[in-house]
């Protein structure tokens, strides 16, 4: 197990953005329209909302959010993880309806809602195409000052200083890591996660317990990162240890999980799930966390306590992860996912150090695929 402190010495990170502002506690959903005026000059000024799609059908949510008719409501489909395409679309659309320059942003939803709205908040105020700003601090200018309100929790994205896209026309997933993508307020309302379904609510959640592993076990440690991730995954083990993993009181621990998951790998990277799980998004089109959860059949070696524990878990809470999604693969498909897998430079140095090709060779990578 991680040392209990690590002297900041040993980081490679000084230099940390957190997000300005939070709400937490059930119902705080409603301090939303305060929030807004304050940031709209009058009430002509528009300000533009990402939500999940599975609001659409949800009345009595989307009327808590006192969108003025100048507004506009951009429903996101959850179906495939964002793209660059995608948010480049969006951002056309929007300059042609003349709206490319919004009081405020809000992103509603889960990660890919919340991932989608902080990457057109970049582009709209630096221009260009989103696959001109996915790597590390290629934003210059600040982004559209944007609210978070999550609606599932585990990725961490209302936290983050990234917003994942898989770019298609070169297979790479990647973000825009930046300052200037941290989102400026969050909103943390637990009862807006009370109808996420079991399997799902675990998956994600799994993520900000992942991140936290991996963030402890690496060699770019932070000790504010580290105190960040060990109370995450205290707090996991709360939830998923327990009898009844969507308690009102366990949805507002998962809440706050997520958001200092988040915190944590803003100040660290993550290791070696991460990128595998990437692979599998590229190239079978698997969501993030549940390629997550797949990657951790294969973890024994690497991260043996995290394994187990995250076993026992799954157990406790009676949830189904895939097996077998990556055996018996054609060459060209293992061929990608090596690419899509070990093009994690800085990830994969955090968790087995410069020489990690030496470790990661073709046939060890097929190997732990084939585990999964
Ligand atoms: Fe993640």
């Amino acid at each position: 197990m991680p040392q209990e402190f690590m002297s900041t010495l040993n980081t490679g990170i000084k230099n940390v953005r957190n997000v300005l502002r939070y709400t937490i506690g059930p119902g705080s959903i409603s301090e939303l329209p305060n929030i807004l005026s304050s940031r709209c000059k009058s009430k002509d000024s528009p300000v533009i909302f990402f939500i999940d799609e599975f609001f659409r059908s949800r009345p009595n949510i989307i009327s808590r959010l006192s969108m003025k008719e100048c507004d506009r409501a951009i429903y996101v489909p959850t179906i495939n993880e964002p793209s660059t395409c995608q948010v480049d679309k969006i951002v056309q659309q929007l300059h042609k309806d003349g709206l490319n320059k919004p009081a405020a942003i809000v992103g509603m939803g889960g990660g890919i809602t919340m991932d989608v709205a902080k990457a057109v908040a970049n582009l709209l105020t630096n221009g260009g195409h989103a696959e001109d700003y996915q790597g590390w601090d290629l934003v210059n200018h600040p982004a559209i000052y944007k609210v978070a309100i999550p609606t599932l929790s585990g990725t961490g994205a209302e936290a983050t200083r990234t917003c994942v896209m898989t770019n298609k026309r070169i297979g790479l997933k990647l973000g825009m890591n930046s300052d200037f993508t941290v989102y400026d307020e969050i909103i943390m309302d637990p009862e807006l996660t009370a109808t996420v379904p079991r399997n799902q609510y675990f998956y994600t959640g799994m993520d900000a317990f992942i991140h936290c592993v991996e963030a402890l076990a690496g060699s770019y440690r932070n000790a504010i990162g580290d105190a960040y991730s060990r109370e995450t995954i205290n707090l996991c083990r709360q939830v998923f240890l327990d009898d009844d993993m969507m308690s009102p009181l366990n949805r507002e621990r998962l809440m706050v999980a997520s958001y200092l998951g988040g915190c944590a790998i803003a100040t660290s990277y993550v290791g070696l799930i991460h990128p595998f799980s990437a692979g599998l998004s590229v190239v079978l089109g698997l969501h993030h966390c549940i390629a997550n959860c797949i990657v951790m059949r294969a973890m024994q070696p690497y991260y043996p306590d995290a394994f187990a524990e995250f076993w026992s878990m799954v157990k406790k809470q009676g949830v189904q992860i895939p097996e077998g999604v990556a055996r018996n693969l054609s060459d060209s498909q293992y061929e990608q996912l090596f690419d899509s897998t070990i093009i994690h430079k800085k990830p994969l140095i955090n968790a087995l150090g410069d020489g990690y090709r030496d470790i990661l060779t073709k046939a060890n990578v097929k190997k732990i695929f084939e585990i999964m």
